[in-house]
């Protein structure tokens, strides 16, 4: 089972030839609201992928809450733990370009106002075999999420995507024991461009690591020496904004069902291609058969 303690925001996305400028306003092609938040999308990725999924946060009282949480409740993630509080669900206003760049404004809404987890929601995490935590939750909290697992001496492997990228505390690389950013967000992390000194810079920090290279697949590392490098599954890419999300879900549900890096790796990057192909985030993460069927 995988706990996911994280960000649930309703994605509302604009399609538009190219993004309007200060002072201009342009005509959008199509609109749609479709559930996202990182936290939420990584559940959903891993809920598909295959394993049992808990969700840990929280929405507004507004007319978004129930949506996100339908969203997560379809996809087969358990949603006890979504609290509900006073004011508006955590929004991403996204303006997607015909060329498939985006650009995201994000307003944490109800996610500013979740604390670390107490109660149930501990007792839920020392249960799982993985725990997922990315930064679009107050830092407090997710520091305190971080510590739960060993405070209690659970098995949970706390695994983190440090996105948006942000100053990382002392606290909370203490117990980490995966990192997963993306190119850019290891080398804000670093202060290293190359991907591959990045990579060794993370191993300073965490027992492992992953840069993801969006096309150009993920390096992955180990302090017990292991340097791996999976190509990207060659595809065309349509909508690329939660390929971090399905890759970072995907990938912890190999690690709980036992895989090794190499076989994890594989697995994660054949989820993110499948999702890159679909437009949304939520909407185009693949179902398990989907993803057994490109790694045979
Ligand atoms: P993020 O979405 O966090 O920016 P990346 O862009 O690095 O993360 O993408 C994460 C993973 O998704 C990559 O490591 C790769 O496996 C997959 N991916 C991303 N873009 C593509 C693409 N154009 N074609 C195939 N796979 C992709
Ligand atoms: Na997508």
């Amino acid at each position: 089972m995988i706990s996911v303690f994280g960000s649930a925001n309703m994605d509302l996305v604009a399609y538009v030839a190219q993004a309007p400028r200060p002072g201009e306003t342009v005509t959008g092609r199509e609109f749609r609201t479709v559930p996202g938040g990182k936290g939420a999308n990584q559940a959903i990725a891993a809920a598909r992928a295959g394993a049992g999924v808990a969700f840990l946060g929280a929405v507004g009282d507004d007319a978004f809450g129930p949506g996100l949480r339908a969203a997560l409740a379809e996809a087969g993630v358990d949603t006890a733990g979504l609290r509900v509080v006073p004011g508006p669900s955590g929004v991403a206003h996204i303006v997607v370009e015909d060329g498939g760049d985006n650009s995201i404004i994000v307003v944490p809404g109800a996610n500013g106002a979740v604390t670390g987890p107490a109660g149930r929601d501990a007792e839920t995490i020392a249960r799982s075999d993985a725990l997922l935590l990315q930064l679009e939750l107050p830092m407090d909290a997710v520091v305190a999420a971080a510590h739960v697992p060993r405070g209690v001496s659970s098995r949970a492997e706390v695994i983190l995507t440090p996105a948006p990228a942000a100053p990382l505390p002392a606290e909370l690389l203490e117990a980490v024991d995966l990192i997963v950013p993306n190119e850019h967000e290891a080398a804000a992390l670093t202060g290293r461009d190359d991907p591959r000194d990045a990579l060794e810079a993370l191993l300073g920090l965490v027992p492992e690591a992953v840069v993801t290279l969006g096309a150009r697949g993920a390096l992955y590392g180990s302090r017990d020496g292991t340097r791996l490098r999976e190509a990207a599954v060659p595809v065309r890419a349509v909508d690329t904004t939660a390929a971090g999300d399905t890759f970072a879900g995907a990938l912890a549900v190999a690690r709980t069902e036992g895989a090794g890096p190499a076989r994890a790796l594989r697995f994660a990057s054949a989820a993110a291609a499948l999702s890159v192909q679909r437009e949304g985030a939520s909407t185009s993460m693949p179902h398990r058969h989907e993803i057994d069927r490109l790694l045979e």
